[in-house]
């Protein structure tokens, strides 16, 4: 008589409300570990700050949901589906876009071609040269529309301001984005009237419901002020998960300092 086989588990449930499900997604980096199990949920239509530590693993974490790095383990899930996202082209075709802390623009292409990057206008016939003439006109009637003011489209990248690159970027991403933005310190090379401006663009865009956002940065008032929810990564892992209404800059920090000590104090007592 053979072994009656072992019932096969159940996935567990998948809500179709989730534009994004991260489920104990690790990676390392030779012995370094850098996410020890991140789990985490986007919910269609939601923008989600992610704060942490310098070196907490957010870039990593926003790398894997590119398709730039691969996960060591768990699963990610958009839209209700198991994704093993193999390339940033893959992702794309997910509808995922991202702005990426370190590597926002080609920077010896003009500002025209780094808007369509990935998404590159061709002519019609048949050869499809790229069409250029169509994307500049485009993209400078994009810019104009969300006010983001360049010299010209057909200056190169690397001869603009951090700041406008930056805003160029944020650009490029929202307009191609269909199911999910990921924004790496979006404001990071910003002043107070560029921040000003990319905040209003991703608001407007949040409140068309029609993009799911997770946006990183320092600043606490521009996350109280673009987010809905706020989730805090410390030691790989998503150690808080707050909904923006129900907390205040003054109460996280306080959650965080708190979890800080305990922290601390495992460190110490391991070491004792
Ligand atoms: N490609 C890489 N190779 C090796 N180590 C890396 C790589 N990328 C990031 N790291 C390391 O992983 C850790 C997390 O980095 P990162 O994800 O950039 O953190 P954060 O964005 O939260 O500041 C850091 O210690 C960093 O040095
Ligand atoms: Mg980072």
């Amino acid at each position: 008589m053979s072994e009656q086989p072992a019932e096969p588990t159940p996935p567990a449930a998948v809500s179709a409300d989730l534009a994004l499900e991260v489920r104990g997604v690790t990676k390392r980096f030779g012995a370094l570990v850098v996410l020890r199990g991140i789990d985490l949920v986007l919910h269609q239509g939601e923008v989600l700050g992610l704060v942490g530590d310098n070196g907490a693993g957010k870039s990593t974490l926003v790398k894997i949901l590119s398709g730039f790095h691969s996960q060591d383990g768990g699963e990610v899930i958009v839209g209700g589906e198991p994704v093993r996202l193999r390339s940033v082209e893959d992702a794309r075709t997910h509808g995922i876009e991202t702005v990426y802390q370190d590597l926002a623009l080609i920077p010896q292409l003009p500002v025209y071609m780094n808007l369509f990057l990935g998404h590159e206008l061709t002519t019609m016939g048949p050869l499809h040269f790229l069409d250029k003439k169509g994307m500049r006109k485009l993209s400078r009637q994009y810019l104009d529309e969300i006010n983001v003011h360049v010299p010209s489209v057909d200056a190169e990248a690397e001869q603009l301001s951090g700041g406008q690159r930056q805003a160029i970027a944020v650009a490029r991403a929202m307009r191609a984005a269909t199911k999910i933005l990921l924004l790496d310190e979006p404001l990071a090379a910003m002043g107070a009237r560029e921040s000003r401006l990319i905040i209003d663009l991703v608001k407007d865009l949040a409140s068309s419901g029609r993009v799911s956002i997770v946006v990183i940065d320092h600043n606490y008032a521009h996350l109280f002020e673009l987010c809905d929810r706020i989730n805090v990564m410390q030691g790989g892992r998503i150690i808080i998960d707050q909904p923006v209404a129900e907390t205040s800059i003054e109460d996280l920090t306080e959650l965080m300092v708190s979890s800080y000590r305990r922290e601390l104090e495992n460190v110490q007592n391991a070491g004792a």
